[in-house]
Protein backbone atom coordinates (compact mmCIF):
# COMPACT_ATOMS: atom_id res chain seq x y z
CA UNK A 1 0.00 0.00 0.00
CA UNK A 2 1.45 3.65 -0.83
CA UNK A 3 2.58 5.50 1.93
CA UNK A 4 -0.14 8.48 0.82
CA UNK A 5 -2.64 6.69 1.04
CA UNK A 6 -5.36 8.60 2.64
CA UNK A 7 -7.53 7.44 5.78
CA UNK A 8 -11.16 6.35 4.85
CA UNK A 9 -13.46 9.50 5.19
CA UNK A 10 -17.29 10.08 5.66
CA UNK A 11 -19.89 13.34 5.05
CA UNK A 12 -23.19 14.00 4.71
CA UNK A 13 -25.88 14.84 1.81
CA UNK A 14 -27.88 16.79 4.38
CA UNK A 15 -31.36 17.85 3.07
CA UNK A 16 -33.44 21.15 3.98
CA UNK A 17 -34.36 24.03 1.50
CA UNK A 18 -31.38 23.82 -0.15
CA UNK A 19 -29.32 20.47 -0.60
CA UNK A 20 -25.66 20.74 0.86
CA UNK A 21 -22.44 18.83 1.70
CA UNK A 22 -21.42 18.45 5.21
CA UNK A 23 -18.13 19.20 4.23
CA UNK A 24 -16.21 19.90 0.51
CA UNK A 25 -13.30 21.34 -1.07
CA UNK A 26 -14.26 23.43 -4.26
CA UNK A 27 -17.48 25.16 -5.01
CA UNK A 28 -17.45 26.02 -8.46
CA UNK A 29 -20.20 28.69 -9.72
CA UNK A 30 -21.42 29.05 -13.63
CA UNK A 31 -23.39 31.85 -14.57
CA UNK A 32 -25.17 32.97 -17.90
CA UNK A 33 -21.80 34.78 -19.28
CA UNK A 34 -20.11 31.44 -18.58
CA UNK A 35 -22.27 29.90 -21.29
CA UNK A 36 -22.00 32.35 -24.57
CA UNK A 37 -22.85 30.31 -27.50
CA UNK A 38 -24.36 27.26 -25.81
CA UNK A 39 -28.32 28.41 -25.85
CA UNK A 40 -29.90 28.16 -29.66
CA UNK A 41 -31.32 31.59 -28.98
CA UNK A 42 -28.57 34.14 -28.83
CA UNK A 43 -30.85 37.38 -28.67
CA UNK A 44 -32.49 35.58 -26.22
CA UNK A 45 -29.31 35.01 -24.29
CA UNK A 46 -27.88 38.42 -24.80
CA UNK A 47 -31.25 40.25 -23.51
CA UNK A 48 -30.89 38.24 -20.31
CA UNK A 49 -27.39 38.99 -20.03
CA UNK A 50 -28.30 42.43 -20.34
CA UNK A 51 -30.36 42.55 -17.19
CA UNK A 52 -28.62 40.12 -15.19
CA UNK A 53 -25.10 37.59 -14.84
CA UNK A 54 -27.81 34.96 -13.45
CA UNK A 55 -26.02 32.39 -11.63
CA UNK A 56 -27.17 28.95 -13.52
CA UNK A 57 -25.48 26.10 -12.08
CA UNK A 58 -23.06 25.25 -9.13
CA UNK A 59 -20.73 22.16 -8.32
CA UNK A 60 -19.64 20.89 -4.77
CA UNK A 61 -16.93 18.92 -5.66
CA UNK A 62 -14.75 16.48 -2.45
CA UNK A 63 -10.90 17.15 -3.65
CA UNK A 64 -8.94 13.80 -4.68
CA UNK A 65 -5.84 13.17 -6.93
CA UNK A 66 -6.74 12.79 -10.46
CA UNK A 67 -4.78 9.32 -10.71
CA UNK A 68 -6.78 6.52 -12.06
CA UNK A 69 -7.15 4.69 -8.76
CA UNK A 70 -9.44 7.44 -7.40
CA UNK A 71 -13.04 8.33 -7.58
CA UNK A 72 -14.06 11.86 -8.00
CA UNK A 73 -17.45 12.75 -6.26
CA UNK A 74 -19.77 15.25 -5.39
CA UNK A 75 -23.23 16.93 -6.10
CA UNK A 76 -24.21 19.52 -9.17
CA UNK A 77 -27.03 21.92 -8.55
CA UNK A 78 -29.07 22.48 -11.75
CA UNK A 79 -31.02 26.31 -10.50
CA UNK A 80 -34.81 26.72 -12.81
CA UNK A 81 -35.11 28.69 -15.37
CA UNK A 82 -35.15 29.21 -19.46
CA UNK A 83 -33.07 31.15 -22.03
CA UNK A 84 -36.06 31.80 -24.22
CA UNK A 85 -37.38 28.18 -24.60
CA UNK A 86 -34.54 26.48 -23.67
CA UNK A 87 -34.26 25.17 -19.96
CA UNK A 88 -31.41 25.80 -18.25
CA UNK A 89 -28.39 23.40 -18.26
CA UNK A 90 -24.80 22.71 -18.18
CA UNK A 91 -22.18 23.25 -20.48
CA UNK A 92 -21.40 19.46 -20.89
CA UNK A 93 -18.43 18.05 -21.81
CA UNK A 94 -16.73 14.64 -22.98
CA UNK A 95 -14.26 13.17 -20.75
CA UNK A 96 -10.66 13.70 -21.65
CA UNK A 97 -9.96 9.94 -20.94
CA UNK A 98 -12.63 9.46 -23.83
CA UNK A 99 -13.31 5.86 -22.62
CA UNK A 100 -14.07 7.03 -18.58
CA UNK A 101 -18.00 6.01 -17.40
CA UNK A 102 -20.04 8.49 -14.79
CA UNK A 103 -22.99 7.47 -12.50
CA UNK A 104 -25.10 9.84 -11.17
CA UNK A 105 -27.60 9.61 -8.63
CA UNK A 106 -30.65 12.29 -8.88
CA UNK A 107 -31.48 13.80 -5.32
CA UNK A 108 -34.12 16.26 -6.26
CA UNK A 109 -35.88 18.22 -9.07
CA UNK A 110 -36.70 17.00 -12.78
CA UNK A 111 -34.62 16.90 -15.83
CA UNK A 112 -33.01 15.36 -18.21
CA UNK A 113 -29.11 14.07 -19.19
CA UNK A 114 -28.98 14.73 -22.81
CA UNK A 115 -25.97 12.18 -24.33
CA UNK A 116 -23.98 11.72 -27.43
CA UNK A 117 -21.42 9.52 -28.15
CA UNK A 118 -18.52 10.72 -31.00
CA UNK A 119 -20.21 8.57 -33.54
CA UNK A 120 -23.10 11.08 -33.24
CA UNK A 121 -25.55 8.25 -31.79
CA UNK A 122 -27.48 10.39 -28.85
CA UNK A 123 -29.87 9.28 -25.88
CA UNK A 124 -32.08 11.61 -23.68
CA UNK A 125 -32.72 9.70 -20.00
CA UNK A 126 -35.01 11.06 -17.56
CA UNK A 127 -33.87 12.33 -13.77
CA UNK A 128 -36.50 12.26 -11.12
CA UNK A 129 -35.28 11.67 -7.51
CA UNK A 130 -34.20 8.34 -6.71
CA UNK A 131 -33.28 7.71 -10.38
CA UNK A 132 -29.28 6.41 -10.80
CA UNK A 133 -27.89 7.16 -14.42
CA UNK A 134 -24.91 5.26 -15.94
CA UNK A 135 -23.34 7.54 -18.44
CA UNK A 136 -20.98 4.59 -20.74
CA UNK A 137 -17.37 5.72 -21.69
CA UNK A 138 -17.28 7.80 -24.73
CA UNK A 139 -20.60 9.28 -24.45
CA UNK A 140 -20.69 13.76 -23.55
CA UNK A 141 -23.05 14.51 -20.92
CA UNK A 142 -25.36 17.29 -19.99
CA UNK A 143 -28.04 18.20 -17.49
CA UNK A 144 -30.96 19.76 -18.29
CA UNK A 145 -33.64 21.16 -15.77
CA UNK A 146 -36.83 21.29 -16.78
CA UNK A 147 -38.59 22.27 -13.36
CA UNK A 148 -40.15 25.96 -13.18
CA UNK A 149 -39.18 26.08 -9.72
CA UNK A 150 -37.12 23.77 -8.15
CA UNK A 151 -33.43 22.97 -8.52
CA UNK A 152 -32.09 19.72 -10.29
CA UNK A 153 -29.28 18.12 -7.20
CA UNK A 154 -27.30 15.29 -8.66
CA UNK A 155 -24.68 13.44 -7.21
CA UNK A 156 -21.90 11.90 -9.06
CA UNK A 157 -18.85 10.08 -9.54
CA UNK A 158 -16.61 9.04 -12.11
CA UNK A 159 -13.20 7.76 -12.43
CA UNK A 160 -9.73 10.86 -11.12
CA UNK A 161 -8.00 10.66 -14.06
CA UNK A 162 -11.15 11.30 -16.56
CA UNK A 163 -10.82 15.16 -17.07
CA UNK A 164 -13.21 17.34 -18.96
CA UNK A 165 -13.04 18.19 -22.38
CA UNK A 166 -16.08 20.52 -23.24
CA UNK A 167 -14.25 22.36 -26.83
CA UNK A 168 -15.65 19.16 -28.98
CA UNK A 169 -18.82 19.77 -28.29
CA UNK A 170 -18.62 22.69 -28.29
CA UNK A 171 -18.14 23.48 -31.88
CA UNK A 172 -21.41 22.35 -32.87
CA UNK A 173 -23.60 21.35 -30.11
CA UNK A 174 -25.55 18.48 -28.98
CA UNK A 175 -27.24 16.81 -31.55
CA UNK A 176 -30.89 17.76 -29.63
CA UNK A 177 -31.82 20.59 -27.29
CA UNK A 178 -34.62 20.65 -24.67
CA UNK A 179 -37.42 22.88 -24.96
CA UNK A 180 -40.87 24.14 -23.31
CA UNK A 181 -43.58 23.50 -26.32
CA UNK A 182 -46.72 24.07 -25.00
CA UNK A 183 -45.97 24.05 -21.23
CA UNK A 184 -44.27 20.70 -21.27
CA UNK A 185 -40.22 19.97 -21.70
CA UNK A 186 -39.80 18.47 -25.80
CA UNK A 187 -36.62 17.10 -26.86
CA UNK A 188 -35.90 18.42 -29.91
CA UNK A 189 -33.65 18.41 -33.16
CA UNK A 190 -30.48 21.02 -33.00
CA UNK A 191 -30.60 23.11 -36.37
CA UNK A 192 -26.81 23.99 -36.04
CA UNK A 193 -25.86 20.11 -35.11
CA UNK A 194 -23.42 19.04 -37.53
CA UNK A 195 -22.58 14.93 -38.07
CA UNK A 196 -19.43 13.75 -37.80
CA UNK A 197 -18.49 13.74 -41.60
CA UNK A 198 -19.36 17.37 -42.04
CA UNK A 199 -17.09 18.71 -39.49
C1 LIG B 1 -17.97 15.47 -13.94
C2 LIG B 1 -19.37 15.74 -14.29
C3 LIG B 1 -20.18 16.68 -13.40
C4 LIG B 1 -20.23 18.03 -14.13
C5 LIG B 1 -21.15 19.05 -13.50
C6 LIG B 1 -21.08 20.39 -14.21
O1 LIG B 1 -17.35 14.69 -14.91
O2 LIG B 1 -19.89 15.30 -15.29
O3 LIG B 1 -19.61 16.83 -12.17
O4 LIG B 1 -18.91 18.52 -14.17
O5 LIG B 1 -22.47 18.58 -13.56
O6 LIG B 1 -21.18 20.25 -15.61
P1 LIG B 1 -20.05 20.78 -16.61
O7 LIG B 1 -18.75 20.22 -16.13
O8 LIG B 1 -20.44 20.23 -17.95
O9 LIG B 1 -20.05 22.27 -16.57
ZN1 LIG C 1 -18.53 14.08 -16.58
Amino acid sequence: MPEDTPNPFTFDIQFGENITLSSYDNHIVRHLSNMRGQFLDSEAYQRMLDEDDRLLYEVYEIHRPEVPGELLHGISIVHPGKVGDEYYMTKGHFHTVLDTAEVYYCLRGRGFMVMENPQGNWSVEPLRPQSVLYVPPCWAHRTVNTSAEEDLVTFFVYPGDAGHDYGSIEKQGYRKLVVERDGTPAIVDNPRWLPPEKR
